[in-house]
């Protein structure tokens, strides 16, 4: 079997260090990476390979929970990591980095490649136009590549051309990596491999949705890439939006990767045309300002004095289809809040009438059910109990 070799651009960013690593370790600390694999990492910084390999090692320490951190391992794996500089946007320079994977690899026009694009989103057109000149663009190869996909969505299918006129629709990954959390995808076992919730999950008997992904960190020094992103092209269109189709598809007739995605799109289509009244009375957008000694947005490195980025976003939509006709979808993001939680909150509607009096005159009527995403991933269902002791009292428990 010939080699296997990950190419990361931007391999000194931010989600280098903070997600692909730390993610790329444990597989390998798993036994998930196949024998003789190599990650190269690319950037315009000159670093050796040894330089890159500290490096790396000393953001494992950093980013990897304490619980998996196996010294030997993490020394193991950062040997299988090299470095080169280059800068991707020139064309010129990608000859380095066809001698380069020959080199790594040992063999002539190695093919089992794959691109992975962590860098700012203006060079997703560039790079793989420069692998297609490079010659770069083989049978086996893959690419992956993060988001935003395009700023608009002209600008997508601009680079949905390009990526088509360079790659095979198989070969290209276009990713987000909440679909990888074991939760995000337990939202699909739990609706479909149970037989007692599905004939609840419509306008019958939900009122609305809740879903949240809030964190307590800042832009991390991503002013450059946050300031053209903002939350909606950062966590809504994205993140936010798969987790609503998980909540809101019908089950695909078979399981596989061509049905799920069907299903998906036909949330998208129904999803309701937002409209002036919306952008007034729907949208909330917000930004963080400075509190204790964390600074305020608009003093963040790369960010301008005036900026009107959004780092928080809550709206309402909806879904025009028989299911889900009338039940509001509320989804909401947002950076340096007070803590971390992704979780989808389902309320279902309130009992028709009230015959028990309250613990504490709290009457709780209405049946919630938690999807937790993280942290703290679980599932919770909320109903009304009898409060312990003489009376009936109710409670929620
Ligand atoms: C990324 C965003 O896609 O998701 C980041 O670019 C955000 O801004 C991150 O912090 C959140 O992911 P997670 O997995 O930590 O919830």
């Amino acid at each position: 079997m010939s080699k296997f070799i990950m190419i990361i651009f931007g391999a000194s960013g931010d989600l280098t260090k903070r997600k692909l690593m730390p993610a790329l370790y444990t597989l390998y600390k798993g036994g998930r990476l196949p024998e003789g694999f190599s990650i190269l990492g690319i950037g315009r910084t000159s670093y050796t390979d040894n330089y890159y390999r500290e490096y790396i090692l000393n953001e494992l320490h950093r980013f990897v929970p304490a619980a998996e951190q196996v010294e030997q391992q993490m020394t193991d794996f950062c040997n299988h990591l090299f470095y080169q500089t280059l800068n991707p946007a020139e064309a010129g320079e990608y000859g380095l980095l066809n001698e380069r994977l020959e080199a790594i690899s040992g063999e002539v026009r190695p093919d089992n490649l794959l691109f992975y694009l962590a860098t700012p989103p203006s060079l997703y057109g560039v790079i793989p136009l420069h692998l297609k000149a490079a010659g770069l663009n083989r049978p086996r190869t893959r690419i992956i590549v993060e988001k935003p996909f395009g700023y608009d969505l002209n600008s997508a299918r601009e680079l949905n051309e390009v990526y088509a006129s360079v790659f095979q629709e198989h070969q290209i990954y276009r990713i987000d990596h909440f679909l990888g959390k074991e939760t995000a995808q337990n939202i699909l076992a739990f609706r479909f491999a149970n037989g007692i919730f599905e004939p609840l999950w419509n306008r019958n008997y939900i009122d609305y949705v809740e879903i949240t992904a809030v964190e307590n960190l800042g832009i991390e020094g991503r002013g450059g890439f946050y300031e053209d992103t903002g939350a909606l092209r950062d966590m809504v269109q994205n993140h936010l939006v798969q987790l609503v189709a998980l909540t809101a598809m019908e089950p695909p007739a078979v399981f596989n990767a061509d049905n799920f995605r069907n299903e998906v799109v036909k949330v998208y289509e129904s999803l309701a045309p937002l409209t002036e009244e919306d952008l007034e009375e729907h949208i909330v957008r917000g930004q963080y300002t400075a509190s204790g000694s964390k600074a305020g947005y608009r003093e963040e490195k790369g960010v301008a004095p005036d900026s009107r980025t959004e780092t928080y976003i809550a709206m309402k939509i909806g879904i025009n289809n028989w299911r889900w006709s009338g039940v509001p979808f509320y989804i909401r993001t947002g950076k340096q809040m007070p803590t971390k939680v992704s979780e989808i909150v389902v309320h279902f509607r309130e009992t028709p009438h009230r015959m028990f009096r309250c613990e504490g005159g709290n009457c709780p009527r209405a049946n919630k059910l938690i999807l937790r995403l993280q942290p703290n991933e679980g599932i919770v269902l909320k109903f009304g109990m009898k409060a312990c002791g003489t009376g009936f009292d109710v409670k929620q428990v």
